[in-house]
């Protein structure tokens, strides 16, 4: 990929208004890099290169006029000097529930004091329900974090004054030089501007939409919560990837699939009667990190959600979300023509089947105009698709285009398919959907999740990501940790979607990042989409976990900018949720930052994948070899013998690698160059081999990441003791109390897969490393007790002992 230096004004989002970059190729090839050997903070958490987010506003906003970010050092405010006092007594009990949306006062009087001069009424915008609910956000907003009731006005009442709307909207935006400036954001972009207003000083919030004035809002909102300066402001933003869609897995009885965050926020059995604010909430996090769709249902879909009723309650929800710029899709149970449409086929050759669909659309399209469309999984894990008729993806996601096409409505097909008469597991989506290159339909797009397998702690790109020139690709991340910890683990995602996006697949030339596949630059399509499959429920915090919120943010920003880098976005998220006190977010990012690498190093390290516990995904548990299909068992992905360990995926084995571009194919193939992080997921590695990044035979490498994953959670516990009545005693108290957890577990992880792994080479724990806490059977039979509770998964019996040091000082 191409890196930038940013010298000036940050980047913009639609890569204009570039001042002084320096742009140079990458030698990546868009696999990680040999990191992850040394101790707490191995290889990935970096995230090197990216434009920083220069002198302007947040990351991914042109900017100008604002001061520099506050380093790491020191308690200095961000673009000013004043100091960040330790408070006198810990701040007021927090549950969660405000997000990064709760707007403290700001303790710094200095800036206070420019906000107050600069910030201090709001003038019109406008009607709209949109419009309105700007209004209502900026007032909440401005009002908390100055301290002082904001009042409304018609016009600019003197100086201070926040100025909102489009051209259209208010005579006051378009009376002002903006055109060109709004002529760059699209319909959802915004641009922000301090400026004078009949010779009174204001700032503006200016878009071609209201839904773009929303977002602007909240890029002011994110501006002033970080204590940024608003002097001679000048930020404009747009997303690159046009669909940013949550796809959550709720199924219709309120449980949510691979959930740890409590029951489903939709409450069918009470709509479409009542709206809680809970949906508005929702609505409202959304819309402040930029994601424009959700799916309501299951992938696993019950075709109940298309009836008539229940569409009357999808369509409140889309009434109560619309205000927001947010669109409802709905995934769409293949044989629903069947199940509720009384036809005796789902073939998508049938003329009334395709009927029954055409019908299905209008139908959806008179009571929601602004319907997304629908999600399908097909002929994946037991569903139904155009496959049981002998008919192909393709043929059955064009039936769908060509009912949603009138309507401006998409289709995302998914590529998550795999039988059990394939071969390789990872091969078999390629092979599938590569062939059906140009042929699912106008407005298809095929989603692809990040990885070859199952959203595993760490996997390559998927080599569909590139491989389909003729057909837009939509990225699916994972957000719910259903491989990475569930509820409790301390695991921040945003290195992990920066990892994926930055990867280079080489498929247009070298640059043809995996972001620019997305946003549909690197094969020139006008459609594009991004999909996170959600992490929230109706827990207090909506994640499960405060530092779960961290990853729903993560995905929406990343998602309106994928060339945002992790650490930005890390550094964004703590100031607005936790503290802007340096002594908090140096820390606390830091903790963030080299958390996933901790985690893959203590559950599935130098490219282990799928060893975790049948059906939950919770626990180790790599000696499972009873499953009736080979591809659910762990030995099948780790193939550990007598000899060594890894799934020959080179040329000489299965040959997944040629499924690559020449460059990445090259790489990935030889074992020279095949970064250690995925070495076992491509090859098959005598324990006794020397690998040459660090001198270490795999085996003692082996021992020696598990330990240091473990270790690391003792670095992040010592961490977060430093923020100890910095941030308030209850949020305090609910990570500490996890990130114990977490430490136990990853003890729990190591000793379990090192007693395996050990009993299978006959080799012992070198010397320098603590021996496992227990045999190899208390681990086994660990499997019949843990968890009691997959939504919440937790195994007492590991919780004892001294975790740490596993690597002995
Ligand atoms: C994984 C996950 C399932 C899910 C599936 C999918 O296999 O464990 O719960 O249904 O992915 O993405 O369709």
């Amino acid at each position: 990929m191409f890196r930038c230096q940013i010298s000036a004004r940050g980047i913009s989002a639609l890569g204009v208004f570039l001042l002084g970059t320096a742009c140079a190729p990458s030698q990546s090839t868009g696999v990680p890099s040999s990191g992850g050997a040394a101790g707490n903070s191995a290889g990935q958490s970096n995230s090197g290169g990216k434009p920083a987010a220069g002198t302007g506003g947040s990351p991914g906003e042109a900017g100008a006029g604002a001061g520099p970010l506050a380093g790491s050092a020191g308690q200095t405010a961000a673009g000013g000097s004043e100091t960040y006092l330790t408070p006198s007594e810990p701040p007021q009990d927090e549950d969660g529930s405000s997000l990064w949306l709760r707007y403290p006062k700001v303790p710094l009087p200095g800036r206070l004091a420019e906000y107050r001069a600069a910030l201090n009424h709001v003038v019109g915008g406008g009607d709209s329900a949109t419009l309105e609910a700007a209004r209502a956000e900026l007032v909440k907003g401005l009002s908390g974090l100055t301290g002082a009731e904001l009042p409304v006005a018609d016009q600019p009442t003197g100086d201070g004054a926040v100025v909102l709307g489009t051209p259209k909207s208010s005579s006051l935006v378009q009376g002002l030089p903006l055109v060109d400036q709004l002529a760059k954001v699209g319909a959802e972009g915004y641009v922000i501007q301090a400026t004078s207003v009949g010779g009174k000083a204001a700032i503006v919030v200016a878009a071609n939409s209201d839904v773009g004035v929303l977002h602007g809002v909240f890029g002011l909102l994110r501006h002033v919560a970080s204590h940024r300066t608003v002097n001679e402001l000048m930020l404009s933003s747009a997303p690159k990837i046009q669909r940013r869609v949550l796809n959550h897995w709720d199924n219709m009885d309120g449980t949510v699939e691979r959930g740890y965050a409590g029951k489903s926020l939709w409450g069918w059995s009470s709509l479409p009667g009542t709206i809680s604010q809970r949906y508005l909430d929702y609505a409202r996090a959304n819309a402040s990190i930029g994601v424009s769709g959700v799916v309501l249902n299951n992938v696993n879909a019950n075709a109940q959600i298309l009836t008539a009723q229940n569409l009357d309650k999808v369509a409140a929800l889309a009434t109560a979300f619309r205000p927001y710029g947010i669109a409802v899709y709905l995934s769409a149970r293949f044989s629903a023509p069947i199940e509720i449409g009384g036809l005796n086929t789902a073939d998508p050759s049938s003329s009334a089947v395709r009927q029954w669909w055409a019908g299905k659309a209008d139908e959806i399209y008179g009571k929601i105009p602004d319907f997304g469309g629908f999600l399908v999984k097909a002929n994946s894990e037991g569903q139904p698709g155009p496959q049981d008729y002998g008919r192909s993806h393709a043929d059955g996601a064009k039936m769908l285009s060509d009912a949603l096409t009138p309507h401006g409505g998409v289709v995302m097909w998914r590529a998550f398919v795999y039988s059990t008469e394939g071969s390789d597991r990872i091969r078999q989506a390629y092979d599938e959907f590569k062939p059906l290159d140009g042929s699912f339909g106008s407005n298809a797009i095929v989603q692809v999740k990040n990885g070859p397998l199952d959203f595993q702690p760490r996997e390559p790109f998927s080599a569909l990501l590139g491989a389909m020139p003729k057909t837009p690709l939509a990225l699916e991340l994972q957000i719910t940790k259903e491989y990475l910890g569930a509820d409790t683990h301390l695991a921040y995602l945003g290195t992990l979607f920066e990892e994926v996006l930055d990867a280079d697949t080489h498929a247009n030339g070298p640059g043809s990042t995996v972001a620019r596949v997305v946003d549909g630059s690197a094969h020139g399509h006008t459609i594009s989409a991004i999909a996170g499959v959600a992490n929230v429920g109706m827990d207090a915090d909506w994640s499960g976990s405060h530092f779960n919120q961290a990853n729903w943010y993560a995905f929406g920003r990343m998602a309106w900018d994928p060339d945002l880098s992790a650490k930005d976005v890390a550094d964004e998220w703590v100031r607005q949720t936790f503290s802007n006190d340096p002594l908090v977010l140096a820390p606390v990012t830091g903790m963030m930052m080299d958390s996933r690498q901790a985690l893959v190093n203590y559950m599935t390290p130098l490219g282990l994948a799928h060893i975790m516990g049948t059906g939950h995904h919770y626990g180790p548990a790599p000696w499972v070899d009873d499953q009736s299909r080979a591809d659910w068992n762990p030995v099948y992905y780790h193939r550990a013998d007598q000899t060594g360990i890894g799934f020959d995926r080179s040329t000489s084995g299965s040959g997944a690698v040629e499924q690559y571009s020449a460059p990445v194919r090259d790489q990935l193939a030889s074992r020279a160059s095949v970064p250690d992080d995925l070495r076992l997921f491509f090859h098959h590695v005598g324990w006794d081999e020397k690998l040459s990044s660090s001198g270490r035979t795999l085996w003692d490498e082996l021992v020696h990441r598990y330990s240091t994953g473990v270790d690391a959670v003792a670095t992040f516990r010592n961490q977060w003791l430093s923020v100890e009545g910095r941030i308030d005693a209850r949020r305090y108290r609910e990570v500490t109390d996890f990130l114990k957890i977490q430490h136990y577990e990853a003890r729990w992880w190591r000793d379990a897969c090192l007693q395996y792994f050990a009993s299978v080479s006959g080799h012992e724990i070198p010397s320098g490393y603590a021996l496992p806490a227990h045999d190899l059977n208390f681990y086994k039979d660990l499997s019949a007790k843990c968890p009691s509770d997959a939504t919440k998964p937790r195994c007492n019996d590991v919780y004892t002992g001294e975790p740490s040091p596993a690597v002995l000082p």
